[in-house]
C-alpha cells in the first residue's frame, strides 16, 4: 500500500512552524560568572603549578581541583591525572602529568 501525501498538507505543516523558528534562532547573550578558584601555590613545586596552570584550566575551572576533598594524596592525583589524560583526551605529556600530580599531592 502507497501512501500519498499532499503537497498542499506539507507546506500547510511547515508555515504553521514558521512563528517558531525566529524564537528558537534569537541569538542569546549572558555573563559567565567570574572563575571562583585560582591554583594554589607550592613551595619547590612551581614546575608542577606552571604545568597545572597550562593543562588544567581549559576544560573546565580550577573549582575541579579545588573541591576535592583536602588530604587525598599522591595515588589520588596520580590517578585523576591520568584519568584526565588517558579517558579525557586532555593533551598534556606523561612528564608534565607527574609534574602535575606531584604539585597537586603537594598543594591539596
Ligand atoms: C580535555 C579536557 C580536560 C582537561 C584538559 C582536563 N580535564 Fe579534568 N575533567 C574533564 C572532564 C570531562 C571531567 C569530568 C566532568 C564531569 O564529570 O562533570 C573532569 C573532571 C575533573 C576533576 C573532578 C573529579 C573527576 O574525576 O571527575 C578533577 C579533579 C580534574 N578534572 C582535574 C584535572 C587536572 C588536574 C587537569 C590537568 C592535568 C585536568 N583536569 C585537565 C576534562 C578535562
Amino acid at each position: 500500500m502507497t501512501v500519498r501525501v499532499r503537497p498542499f498538507a506539507v507546506a500547510l505543516a511547515v508555515v504553521g512552524l514558521l512563528p517558531i523558528l525566529p524564537a528558537a534562532a534569537a541569538p542569546q547573550s549572558y555573563e559567565l560568572p567570574e572563575p571562583t578558584a585560582q591554583l594554589r601555590p607550592a613551595p619547590d613545586h612551581e614546575v608542577g603549578l606552571a604545568a597545572a596552570e597550562a593543562n588544567c584550566q581549559s576544560c573546565h575551572s580550577v573549582d575541579y581541583i579545588a573541591m576535592q576533598p583536602p588530604g587525598k594524596g599522591a595515588d589520588f592525583w596520580a590517578s585523576e591525572v591520568t584519568k584526565m589524560r588517558k579517558v579525557y583526551h586532555a593533551p598534556v605529556s606523561e612528564a608534565d602529568g607527574k609534574a602535575i600530580a606531584d604539585y597537586l599531592a603537594a598543594a591539596y
